[in-house]
């Protein structure tokens, strides 16, 4: 009996030995902070930086069963998203293997083993470790040298400019193409290439630039004033260094002073947003443009921009959503809307196509065809008509007027109350309908016209930031006027009606202050917000 359990256990050790025996002999470890040479990271693997703050492995964005390697920060719920390395390529159905691979690359591969990505043509040496820091970058450490990076993320950003990230000329961030696919949006945010220029520009498809900073003076971009102002000076620097005029980057440092966590973005949406981390939610408290209708073709095709709205698109008169969900979702640009009724361009059993006379709209100039020959509206209505791919014109106050025709769909439509008439080309069973419910001059603008309201809104916003940074201990007694100069800067306003709907009509109420009470909302974005409700108003 006592050389059976003897063996017994003999046995079991030696298997328990085996079995530690690999990973004893070859440190294939994956875990920690970092992949080692030859390790992987698989399935819901996931490595995490020394301090815990971010994370990086597989992702799939809800429901779409694509998988990507990504880094987010580790302590939040939600994964936010900073970086993504397999953008245009996803594993599609199962997460695939990272691997640092003997000689010394990063390689994905989907499950069937089939090469998806690799840091290969950028290294500037075959590395011996893969690491994630905790200020958010990947890097590579040399096989020759340890101390040396010879790859980072830092120099390949996705949509987000992380505190300690550089910004070199000729790097770039994209938007995602939407929120449920980090491909590169058409919107990107990056130096002016022209030598010696120091503007950061918002470019479409590399090729419209719809915003800049204009050029950096001192510590500041000329066209963004309100960075001197104490709120902001006292979040982030942008420290500059010019190498020479083809060499120069901007670091974007987050203070420290407020503890608060904070990345830039450029979201989906095609503007610049900050984020400060709130609990487990990100509240974005600035933006530029500050008009989010200058994003070139931010309503994609058909939708109209009104930056009085808090959903700052919506369809034509005749049109509606080609995606719903996206539409919802804010993916505007890349799903746009769809005629209701289709045209029917060439005349059927006697119907045709008419035009609809909108005076709230104003349609992209520059897309514009000009006639001089049909200065008048039959001539220019009839001249539109005949061609099946006019599919607006209008008449301009000159004179003689001059016929403006747009072919092609329509994009960069802006809600501009009390503009010069414009024509839309419509179905004609389109046309009754809408002549039956009221016509073709319903005021369907919102009109947040009064003065009173709008300082209201500002009183309101401003002490949703003060609020928040009480809080939070940020701000002493002589706080206010560094978050009112913020806010009159730079920070979007919203309508009484759109609290309303953010704060589902001020439910829930998170405390009670001197002046009235501070309720619960979120934003369409789900950007969670508090709301202070001025007591008598
Ligand atoms: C990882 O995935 C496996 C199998 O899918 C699952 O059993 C395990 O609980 C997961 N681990 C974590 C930490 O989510
Ligand atoms: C994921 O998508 C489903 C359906 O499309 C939706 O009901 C759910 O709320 C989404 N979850 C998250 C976290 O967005
Ligand atoms: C982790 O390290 C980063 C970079 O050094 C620092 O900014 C951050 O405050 C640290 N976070 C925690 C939770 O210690
Ligand atoms: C190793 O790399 C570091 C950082 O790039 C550098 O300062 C150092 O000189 C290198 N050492 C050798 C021996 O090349
Ligand atoms: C309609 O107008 C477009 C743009 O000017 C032109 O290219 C096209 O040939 C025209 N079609 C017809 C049928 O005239």
């Amino acid at each position: 009996m006592a050389t059976n359990s003897l063996s017994a256990w003999y046995f079991f050790l030696s298997v328990l030995y085996m079995l530690t025996l690999p990973y004893n002999c070859h440190p294939l470890t994956v875990g920690g902070d970092s992949i080692a040479l030859g390790a992987s990271l698989t399935g819901n693997q996931s490595i995490v930086s020394k301090n815990g703050t971010f994370e990086l492995g597989f992702f799939c964005p809800n429901g779409t069963n694509n998988w990507y390697i990504g880094i987010w920060y580790a302590q939040m719920s939600n994964k936010t998203i900073v970086w993504v390395a397999n953008r245009e390529t996803p594993i599609r159905n199962k997460p695939g293997v990272l691997n640092l691979t003997t000689d010394g690359y990063l390689k994905l591969y989907d499950s069937d083993g089939r090469s998806i990505w690799s840091t290969r043509k950028n290294q500037k040496a075959i590395a011996s470790k893969a690491m994630i820091l905790d200020s958010g970058s990947f890097v590579m450490l040399g096989a020759n040298n340890i101390s040396e990076i010879v790859w980072e993320s830092f120099l390949y950003p996705a949509d987000t400019w992380l505190s300690g990230m550089k910004m070199w000329k000729g790097m770039k961030l994209t938007s995602w193409k939407s929120s449920l696919d980090p491909a590169p949006g058409p919107f990107s945010l990056e130096m002016d290439p022209a030598p010696s220029k120091t503007q950061f520009l918002l470019v479409y498809k590399d090729n419209i630039t719809y915003w800049s900073t204009e050029e950096w003076v001192v510590d500041h971009f000329s066209g963004m004033p309100d960075m001197l102002n104490n709120f902001a000076s006292e979040t982030f620097r942008l420290p500059f260094v010019k190498i020479s005029p083809t060499k120069m980057y901007f670091t974007y440092i987050q203070i420290s002073k407020f503890d608060i966590v904070q990345r830039l973005v450029l979201y989906k949406t095609g503007d610049v947003r900050s984020f400060y981390r709130y609990n487990s939610s990100w509240i974005n408290i600035w933006s530029v443009p500050k008009d989010l209708c200058f994003v070139y073709d931010i309503c994609g095709a058909y939708g109209a921009c009104n930056r009085n709205n808090l959903q700052f698109c919506s369809c034509l008169e005749g049109f509606k959503p080609k995606d719903k969900r996206a539409w919802f979702l804010q993916d505007w640009w890349s799903s746009g809307c769809l005629r209701s009724s289709p045209l029917y361009c060439s005349p059927i059993n006697g119907t045709t196509d008419g035009f609809l006379q909108k005076n709230d709209i104003s349609l992209a100039k520059e897309k514009a065809v000009s006639y001089s020959q049909y200065p008048t509206l039959p001539t220019c209505r009839s001249a539109c008509l005949e061609n099946c791919s006019c599919k607006a014109f209008d008449l301009t106050n000159s004179t003689p007027p001059i016929c403006r025709m747009w072919f092609g769909d329509l994009f960069n439509v802006r809600v501009a109350s009390n503009s010069q008439p414009v024509f839309l080309r419509m179905a004609a069973s389109e046309l009754q309908q809408s002549i039956s419910n009221g016509g073709s001059n319903q005021g369907r603008v919102l009109s947040i016209s009064l003065p009173v309201s709008t300082a209201f809104i500002l009183v309101l916003a401003f002490l949703v930031i003060i609020f928040l940074l009480r809080r939070r201990g940020m701000l002493g007694k002589g706080g206010d006027m560094e978050g009112h100069e913020l806010l009159s800067a730079s920070l979007r306003t919203f309508t009484y009606k759109e609290l309303r709907i953010a704060t589902n009509n001020f439910r829930d109420k998170l405390g009670k202050g001197a002046f009235g009470s501070v309720f619960k909302g979120s934003l369409p974005d789900d950007t969670l917000v508090a709301v202070k409700k001025l007591r008598g108003l």
